[in-house]
């Protein structure tokens, strides 16, 4: 199972790749993803009205937080946090994040049975550590938190809560809103990729395999995710039970700039390029969020001439999901429909990805080709291509 190149014959199951993966970091799932931004009430407002949040939690100075303001907003089991700085000579760091980065991902947050344990493991694997194992306590119990680096200046917060009731921190109080758009349909995250420099692909899918103890899940070379332009690489790195997948990419050569350089030309750096979330109703997501301002990327009326014939029957109309925009593929194990969003940050660097699966366990790539024309078309837009 080690060249899982050909996705077409890699019939993997889910049971057949688990025990590939070591189980000395079990992961529970993905805890919360933080933000820093450069406006937190508003990238919270934001994410409440167009992708449909709710609000869930806050901390600041009415809480006892000094160096920083939070929001955290909730949508079934996602929970994203939106951080900004506030004048305090203990916070360089998020105040440097921004500048570099623009608003963008700074941590994928873990959820673990035992947050020293997984420091410890992972530290002595070879991970840098961001902070070691610390107690934070509040009335309603305590949490365990620490954390490693990744890729970037990306890190990963391993967070254990058994022994916690609060809503959703300790120093974070409930944040009760007039304001309570109704959701739109997102379950959980499906994955988050990472996007890396030219040559570190291979050297984070080892942090990932060696470090973390996660299996290859499946790989993509220049030539599965190339259009007559550009061109990427990408691995698909997933842990034990298959809750957290990461997808790891990098640049390839091609006649034109690669999408993952304009990503690293624009971010400074390695950072996480998307979080793709599920729905049960992609037509119904994808109908909402754009009523709420979200835009989504052109698919070319062509690749609705085609496509029936690739993916074969599928219960949607395929009308509807060509009005909409939505792409279908499928593989051994079923299909499944996706959409991407247009960079949600000023730069061109996160969007999303809604993705509804019907079986298929894979990532799109008889989509890639009309994918990637689309992005380029954008690209050609800014001038980055
Ligand atoms: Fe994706």
């Amino acid at each position: 199972m080690s060249d899982l190149k050909n996705i077409k014959n890699f019939n993997y199951s889910l049971e057949k790749i688990f025990p590939e993966a070591a189980d000395f970091l079990p992961i529970m799932g993905t805890d919360y993803v933080e933000y820093y931004v450069g406006n937190a009430k508003q990238a919270a407002y934001f994410y409440k009205t167009s992708l449909g949040f709710q609000s869930l939690a806050y901390a600041g100075l009415e809480t006892g937080m000094k160096d920083r303001t939070s929001y955290v907003v909730v949508q079934d089991k996602i929970r994203l946090v939106f951080t900004t700085p506030m004048p305090n000579d203990e916070n360089q760091e998020i105040f440097e994040h921004i500048t570099k980065h623009g608003d963008g991902v700074k941590v994928i947050a873990l959820w673990v049975e035992d947050a020293r344990k997984s420091w410890e493991e992972t530290t002595k694997r070879g991970a840098k550590s961001y902070f070691e194992p610390r107690v934070e306590k509040d009335a309603d119990g305590e949490v365990v938190k620490s954390g490693i680096h990744t890729y970037g200046d990306t890190v990963h917060i391993f967070v254990e809560r058994k022994n916690y009731n609060g809503t959703f921190l300790p120093k974070f109080e409930k944040w009760e809103s007039h304001y309570n758009p109704p959701n739109c349909g997102l379950k959980f995250i499906d994955h988050m990729v990472g996007n890396v420099g030219w040559g570190q692909m291979n050297i984070w899918g080892k942090f990932y395999r060696e470090v973390m103890g996660f299996a290859q899940l499946i790989s993509f070379d220049d030539k599965d995710i190339s259009t007559e332009y550009t061109a990427l690489m990408s691995k698909v790195m997933t842990n034990g039970n298959g809750r957290i997948k990461f997808p790891i990419n990098e640049p390839a050569k091609g006649k034109k700039k690669s999408q993952i350089e304009e990503y690293i030309d624009f971010y400074n750096g390695a950072g996480v390029q998307h979080i793709a979330v599920a729905t049960d109703d992609i037509v119904f997501t994808v109908s909402e969020m754009k009523k709420r301002g979200i835009e989504f990327l052109y698919v070319p009326g062509e690749y609705y001439d085609t496509v029936g014939d690739r993916v074969g029957e599928i219960a949607e109309d395929m009308e509807l999901l060509k009005s909409h925009g939505v792409m279908v593929d499928r593989d051994d194990e079923g299909y499944l429909l996706q959409i991407f969003t247009k960079p949600l940050t000023d730069r061109p660097t996160l969007f999303f990805e809604i993705i509804q699966r019907k079986g298929a366990q894979s990532f799109g790539k008889g989509n890639f080709k009309a994918l990637f024309e689309s992005i380029e078309a954008e690209q050609a837009r800014r001038g980055t291509l």
